[in-house]
């Protein structure tokens, strides 16, 4: 069993596809009154159309998170356009903490995966409020990134986005460092295939992608909803899958004191182990500049 903490279009979009991907059952949990109970009841009320057999109960009682493997905190106020991203952290930091809390209080011996925005910032502050082990908190921003990496690879070429495999590490958020020395199609590297104009063009799509939905239609829902999918998937199965989320350094990459996406294996225990790649010089200049971007958000609210 698994919960969510966040009812909204995402948190319940989430729950969904765990369901209909017969992943685990789920608790959702939202503080808004019967937002998670309604939302629980209208999946419940789609499953024999989809035979799924898996249970979703919504709560506003953290108390029913008891037992959880995985808790994914997904509340918070979502990243909008114009808003700085300090000002984010500071008002989803005090919702964090205070989930993170309840976690501990109930289901403290579960993995936590954080997707509130910031998220490598609240990745941390759910870390260091949680006392867990390191490899127990994650935050899933790069895999998000990843999979619009990889869709833009494979529009560009023309070919099943299938056989696009890629990794972007550093922050969720305009730094982010999409790694084309290691993007390849089924094993063929990019930079055989494509000009270095079309590459850097996907780069800059793939950096802007999730702004240009917020811009589009106010939020982005499907492709976040489906990557905690993956990753609870990751997680319960055990899989030992091979993507990038946010996690604490002590050391790796040069860096300490910092949650941070760096690839990682992503199995039962969490984060089984940290994969430190070989960059090009401009991947690593561009990694430093976005842990700086990471490290001043996390002094501007000061956390201590
Ligand atoms: C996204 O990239 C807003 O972080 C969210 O979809």
């Amino acid at each position: 069993m698994i919960s969510i903490v966040g009812a909204g279009k995402v948190g319940s979009a989430a729950a969904f596809n765990i369901l209909r991907f017969r992943i685990s059952d789920i608790v959702l949990i939202d503080v808004a009154g019967e937002l998670a109970e309604g939302e629980a009841l209208d999946m419940m009320q789609a499953a024999p159309a989809i035979e799924f057999d898996g249970k979703v109960r919504g709560t506003n009682d953290f108390s029913e998170m008891e037992g959880s493997e995985v808790t994914v905190i997904v509340a918070g106020a979502g990243r909008k356009l114009g808003m700085t991203r300090p000002d984010l952290a500071r008002t989803n930091r005090k919702i964090v903490e205070s989930i993170v809390k309840q976690v501990v209080k109930y289901a403290p011996e579960c993995k936590l995966m954080i997707v509130t925005n910031p998220v490598d910032a609240m990745t941390y502050v759910a870390y260091k409020e949680s006392g867990f082990e390191r490899n127990r908190v994650f935050g899933m921003g790069n895999i998000l990134d990843t999979i619009r990496f990889r869709s833009y690879i494979a529009a560009e070429l023309n070919v099943s986005r299938e056989d696009v495999r890629a990794l972007v590490m550093g922050e969720h958020g305009d730094s982010m460092v999409p790694l084309v020395d290691y993007a390849t199609v089924s094993g063929i590297p990019i930079k055989d295939l494509l000009e270095a104009e079309q590459i850097e063009k996907i780069v800059n799509l793939t950096k802007t992608s999730g702004s240009e939905v917020i811009k589009l239609k106010g939020a982005t829902t499907y492709a976040p909803a489906v990557e905690i999918a993956v990753a609870v998937d990751a997680v319960l199965r055990g899989r030992n899958r091979v993507m990038s989320v946010s996690t604490f350094l002590q050391g790796e990459y040069g860096l300490s004191d910092i949650s941070i996406g760096v690839p990682v294996v992503l199995g039962k225990n969490g984060v089984e182990r940290i994969l430190e790649l070989e960059l090009s010089p401009e991947a690593q200049r561009h990694f430093v500049e976005s842990a700086s971007i990471i490290k001043a958000m996390i002094d501007t609210y000061g956390y201590t």
